[in-house]
């Protein structure tokens, strides 16, 4: 395949919600687990996930105060700016205007240190590129603009430039819905912890605001999950 191929891996209760309270019970800690073991033992080595669910990381990872006045004169080409991970352990920031001030290049996550890339599209400010070439943050362009951006794009160039045939999406809904409705979604991988949520407000894994996609998703493995949960993965079919 051309591009990196894409399996979105997530936790849900039983009804397919991502948050809500029975993410803080504690049987749901152990699908949390196999979560989180199974992630990068499993699926691939790149994660990926959406702008605002970056918001939260940043208040565990460390923001960066970024004075953008002091680009305002740097010399910015329209270029991505490529820099790879020897292991190609990464963390792919959808970021389609740039607006994640990482306060560094890297961190660690389930004991592997992740190179961040950011994903944007030409909406990003060239302040913002320079502060990320200052930090050692490497980008690319996925379109010429937030209404039009290209994820095809961003996954052709994620296996063409990075070496990455992976791509595990870690959502959260919209970026979720984002690669369904492009039909970019290759496999489903959902760690169902046993509850009901049941709140109406709370998410559900995939957010779409397109018409029904009736493409069929066949499960291909199902396994317990200590603690009364179950991980169901689900291939596309072909054709
Ligand atoms: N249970 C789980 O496994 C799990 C996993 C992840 C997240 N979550 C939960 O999910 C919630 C957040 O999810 P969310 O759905 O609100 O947000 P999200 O999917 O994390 O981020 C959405 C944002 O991504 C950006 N984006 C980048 N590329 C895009 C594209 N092609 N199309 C549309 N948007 C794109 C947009 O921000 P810009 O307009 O700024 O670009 C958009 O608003 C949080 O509560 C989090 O805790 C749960």
């Amino acid at each position: 395949m051309e591009r990196s191929n894409v399996i979105c891996h997530m936790v849900t209760s039983i009804d397919g919600k991502i948050n809500g309270q029975y993410a803080r019970e504690p049987l749901t800690e152990q699908t949390f687990g196999f979560y989180y073991e199974t992630l990068f033992t499993q699926f691939g080595t790149a994660m990926a996930v959406g702008r605002a669910t970056n918001v939260e990381s940043l208040n565990v990872v460390g923001r960066a105060e970024v004075d953008f006045k002091k680009y305002e004169n740097t010399e910015i080409d329209d270029e991505d700016y490529v820099i790879k991970d020897p292991d190609k352990y990464y963390f792919l920031s959808f970021d389609r205007k740039g607006k994640c001030n990482w306060a560094k290049s890297h961190f660690e996550h389930l004991g592997k240190r992740l190179l961040i890339v950011e994903i944007l599209t030409k909406d990003a400010k060239k302040e913002y590129l320079a502060y990320l070439r200052e930090v050692g943050i490497p980008y690319i362009f996925a379109g010429e603009s937030s209404s039009t951006m290209d994820l095809n794009m961003a996954l052709i160039k994620l296996k063409t430039k990075f070496g990455i045939e992976n791509v595990v999406l870690c959502g959260g809904a919209v970026l979720n819905g984002a690669f369904f409705r492009d039909s970019l979604i290759d496999e489903i991988s959902l760690t169902v912890a046993p509850y009901v949520e049941g709140n109406r407000d709370a998410k559900s894994f995939v957010e779409l605001w397109a018409d029904y996609n009736n493409t069929p998703y066949p499960l291909k493995e199902s396994t317990p999950i200590p603690g009364g949960g179950v991980h169901l993965l689900f291939k596309k079919s072909e054709g």
